[in-house]
């Protein structure tokens, strides 16, 4: 019997969508997607950006698990960016961190080398962020983008992310501090622009 039919509420991520825009088609991410996904996350430029400084996590091993197990979390939904013009893997989408009490998640993006800057970036964000609206039914989207990532902050802008604070000095990288900024956005703003806030 499915669950809601016993009455067990099902939880919004169960569902794993497949999201078509013009450039960029956003689906489930799989355990085969590893080797597409690898140069993202040995790219000390991503890594830079992301602030990410534990890379231990990062063997092949532990990268098949993790992405062999995403369709199956319930609480966050994990999709893979695959350019339409070429059928390419070339990052990955996520909303994460769900507060289910507060209707809230955050999200997060990042792509391979050689993906950026092509408007791939601002589509797949606007389709995962309006899945979390349209479909999920959340009220709040939020993220953190360093100070020193003005490309991804313009493409969150364009999409409908509004800067509501700073975190000081939040990352340490290469002897240098960096703010974070934290960027939202909410339901009400979303049904005002969907996605076309710039
Ligand atoms: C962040 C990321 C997903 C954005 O995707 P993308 O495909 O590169 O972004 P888009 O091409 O859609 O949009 C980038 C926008 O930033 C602009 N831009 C590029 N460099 C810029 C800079 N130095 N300063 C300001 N704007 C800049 C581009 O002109 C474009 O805006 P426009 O369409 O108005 O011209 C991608 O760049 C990425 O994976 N970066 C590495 C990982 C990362 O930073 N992840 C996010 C962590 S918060």
């Amino acid at each position: 019997m499915a669950d809601h039919a016993r009455g067990v509420p099902v939880p919004p991520f169960r569902h794993k969508p497949t999201l078509a825009g013009e450039l960029a088609l956003l689906r489930p991410t799989t355990v085969n997607d590893v080797a597409a996904l690898l140069p993202m996350l040995h790219d000390p430029e991503v890594a830079r950006l992301t602030g990410s400084h534990d890379r231990d996590g990062f063997d092949e091993v532990r990268l098949r698990a993790w992405y062999g197990s995403r369709v199956d979390q319930d609480d966050r939904l994990d999709l893979a960016v695959v350019e339409r013009a070429t059928g390419r893997v070339v990052g990955e989408s996520v909303l994460n961190d769900w507060d289910a009490g507060n209707e809230s998640c955050s999200f997060r993006i990042a792509f391979v080398p050689g993906a950026h800057g092509r408007g791939l970036g601002t589509e797949a964000t606007r389709l995962i962020v309006g899945y979390g609206f349209e479909e999920l039914g959340l009220h709040r989207i939020s993220l953190e983008v360093y100070a020193s990532n003005p490309r991804a902050r313009r493409a969150y802008e364009k999409v409908g992310f509004v800067a509501e604070g700073v975190l000081r000095d939040a990352l340490l990288w290469d002897g240098e501090r960096v703010d974070a900024v934290v960027m939202s956005v909410l339901a009400p703003e979303w049904f005002e622009h969907r996605g076309r806030a710039v």
